[in-house]
């Protein structure tokens, strides 16, 4: 879903992992995001376990959007098998979560700090908020990168859809500038697949 410059940029994030805290994504889909992320990671010596968050459940949307991109799904059908093949092509310890956020980020597991957090799923509230929130315990001071994958997304959905709603997309975009000292911009791609990547700078 992210172009190839998306995919270039997380592989170099997961190049520079530090080895202070774990790696996720919440939302996954078909593992993408999480595969670049993943050959980055793995070039820095990686040993942790790489945790995915999804409801691995295709909709009528997905199934479109994988056609477009010559993947055949079935609406209803269950994604998670085809994340863990394309990841684990890269890497083998792999957590993935199956269901709905926030509900499934109980299962992180609390002793472990997260160093690199992207974030694809909801971008409305309350399910937005309410997931960072379970989230940002585990960040660490100076060192946790949060993506949001469709951070620039309210855009296209007032502006090219048209949306009455688009408002509401809003939320990852309210979050940060409520928090802006908290966090500091590292790199944004508005015009290509509206992802925007943030360094976690001191704690809430
Ligand atoms: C835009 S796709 C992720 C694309 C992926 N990051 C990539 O670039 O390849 C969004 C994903 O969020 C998941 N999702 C949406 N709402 C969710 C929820 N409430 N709980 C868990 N997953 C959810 C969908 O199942 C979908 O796989």
């Amino acid at each position: 879903m992210s172009p190839p410059v998306v995919h270039d940029y997380i592989r170099d994030l997961g190049r520079a992992w530090t080895g202070q805290g774990t790696a996720m994504e919440v939302g996954c889909w078909l593992g993408a995001t999480s595969a670049a992320l993943l050959e980055g990671l793995v070039e820095a010596g990686y040993d942790r376990t790489y945790w995915g968050f999804d409801r691995w459940q295709a909709n009528e949307a997905e199934a479109r959007k994988a056609a477009e991109q010559g993947v055949n799904i079935g609406v209803g059908q269950n994604l998670q098998p085809m994340f863990m093949k394309n990841v684990k092509a890269r890497y083998e310890a792999i957590q993935a979560v199956r269901g709905n956020i926030p509900r499934t980020l109980n299962f992180y597991s609390p002793a472990e700090p997260i160093e690199i957090c992207m974030f694809d799923a909801p971008k409305r509230n309350p399910t937005f908020i309410d997931s960072i929130n379970m989230l940002l315990p585990h960040f660490i001071p100076g060192v946790t990168v949060l993506g949001l994958l469709d951070y620039h997304f309210y855009i296209s959905r007032r502006d090219d859809q048209q949306k009455e709603d688009w408002e509401k997309f809003l939320a990852p975009v309210n979050f940060i500038r409520k928090y802006k000292e908290n966090f500091e911009l590292m790199a944004e791609f508005p015009n290509d697949g509206s992802c925007a990547f943030f360094k976690y700078l001191k704690p809430i």
